[in-house]
C-alpha cells in the first residue's frame, strides 16, 4: 500500500524537512496610525491591540519595535485639515512628514520607512481623489498623489505605497521622483485593490470614509479576477518595484495569480477588518488566536506573497510565534 505523504507526516523532524513553505520575519510590514499632537496613545476601538500615536509616542514605540525585529514599517497619516483640494496631503509639515523626519533622524537606516499615499484622510468628502462635478477626477488627482509622495520622499521615505488606485499614478510618481532626484525612492503599488467592506475598521481608525457614494468606480469589483492582471501588468510597465493584492485572505486565488503573472515581488495586505474579526472571535475563546494568525500568514506565502503587511505583526514578534 502506498502510505507516501503519511510517512513524511508522522516525524515532526522529517515534517519540517519537506515543508513547501517557509516564513522569515523579514517578510512582515507594520502599518502605523500617526495623529498630530503630544504623548499620544489612542486605542482604536475596531483593532483590538493598535493605537493611533502622536511622532513623540511612535518614537518610542517604534524602538520597542526594533528590539523584536519589526523594521518595516507603513504610516498612516491621519487627523489633518480636510479640504476639498487635499492641501495638507502634500504639505511639508504633515504629520507624515514629521513622522518620516523624526524616525530618520533617530533610527536612520535601521527602520525602513514606507508611507501610504492617498488623500481619502485629507478630503472632506473622505474619497481617495479630487472631485470635479460630483465625480473623482483621475488626473488631477495622479498630480496631487506625485506631489504627496515627492513631500515623503524629501522627508526622507524609503518607499511610497500608492492606494488611491488613480489610473498612471505610478509613472507620474515615477517621474516626479527621479526628477528631483528620488530615483532611489521604491514604489510598491497597491495595484489590485478591491472595493471591499472588509475596510470597515480601518476607516473607523483612518476617519476616511467617503461622506457620500462609494469607491467602486476606482476600487475593484470583488467578481473579477481578470481585470486584476491587467491592474497589476500596467503597474509593473509604469516602474512599480512590489505589485500589492489587497485584501488578502478572500483574494488568495488573486495572489496566486498575479505570481503566475510577474516575476516583481508581491505583497498580500491582511486588511483591518480581516484583522478584527480574528480579535473578536480570540476574545470570546472561540478560535486559537496565534493558531489561526500562523495558519493564515502561512498560506498568504503560499499563494504566493512574498511581503505580509499586518496588524499581527506585533503579536507574532512579541510572542515568539514565528
Ligand atoms: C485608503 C486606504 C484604505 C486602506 C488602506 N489605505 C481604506 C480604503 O480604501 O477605504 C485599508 C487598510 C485596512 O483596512 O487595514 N486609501
Ligand atoms: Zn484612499
Amino acid at each position: 500500500m502506498i502510505q507516501r505523504p503519511r510517512r513524511l507526516r508522522k516525524n515532526p523532524i522529517i515534517r519540517e524537512m519537506v515543508a513547501e513553505t517557509r516564513l522569515s520575519k523579514d517578510m512582515f510590514i507594520y502599518p502605523y496610525f500617526v495623529v498630530p499632537g503630544k504623548n499620544v496613545v489612542h486605542p482604536i476601538d475596531a483593532m483590538p491591540g493598535v493605537s493611533h500615536f502622536s511622532v513623540d509616542e511612535l518614537l518610542k514605540d517604534v524602538e520597542k519595535g526594533l528590539k523584536i525585529g519589526i523594521n518595516k514599517i507603513l504610516l498612516f497619516g491621519v487627523g489633518e485639515d480636510k479640504t476639498e483640494d487635499a492641501s495638507s496631503s502634500f504639505s511639508t509639515n504633515s504629520v507624515v512628514v514629521k513622522a518620516v523626519s523624526a524616525l530618520k533622524e533617530k533610527f536612520g537606516d535601521s527602520i525602513y520607512v514606507i508611507t501610504d499615499i492617498c488623500v481619502c484622510a485629507y478630503t472632506t468628502h473622505g474619497h481617495c481623489g479630487i472631485i470635479h462635478n460630483d465625480y473623482v477626477h483621475n488626473d488631477s488627482s495622479v498630480e496631487v498623489l506625485a506631489k504627496m509622495a515627492l513631500a515623503h520622499a524629501r522627508a526622507g521615505a524609503d518607499m511610497v505605497a500608492p492606494s488611491d488606485m488613480m489610473d498612471g499614478r505610478i509613472s507620474a510618481m515615477r517621474d516626479l521622483l527621479d526628477k528631483n532626484g528620488f530615483e532611489n525612492t521604491a514604489i510598491m503599488s497597491y495595484s489590485i485593490k478591491y472595493a471591499s467592506a472588509y475596510y470597515g475598521p480601518f476607516r473607523e481608525a483612518a476617519d476616511s470614509a467617503p461622506q457620500k457614494g462609494d469607491r467602486k468606480s476606482y476600487q475593484m469589483d470583488y467578481r473579477n479576477g481578470n481585470e486584476s492582471m491587467t491592474e497589476g501588468i500596467i503597474d509593473e510597465s509604469e516602474g512599480a518595484d512590489i505589485l500589492m493584492v489587497k485584501p488578502a485572505l478572500a483574494y488568495m486565488d488573486v495572489i496566486f495569480n498575479l505570481r503566475q503573472t510577474t516575476l516583481l515581488p508581491i505583497a498580500c495586505y491582511n486588511v483591518s477588518g480581516e484583522y478584527s474579526m480574528v480579535k473578536a472571535a480570540a476574545a470570546n475563546g472561540w478560535i486559537d488566536e496565534q493558531k489561526i494568525v500562523m495558519e493564515n500568514m502561512y498560506s498568504f506565502a503560499r499563494a504566493g506573497a512574498n511581503i505580509i503587511i499586518t496588524y499581527h505583526t506585533k503579536d507574532i514578534f512579541e510572542k515568539g510565534w514565528l
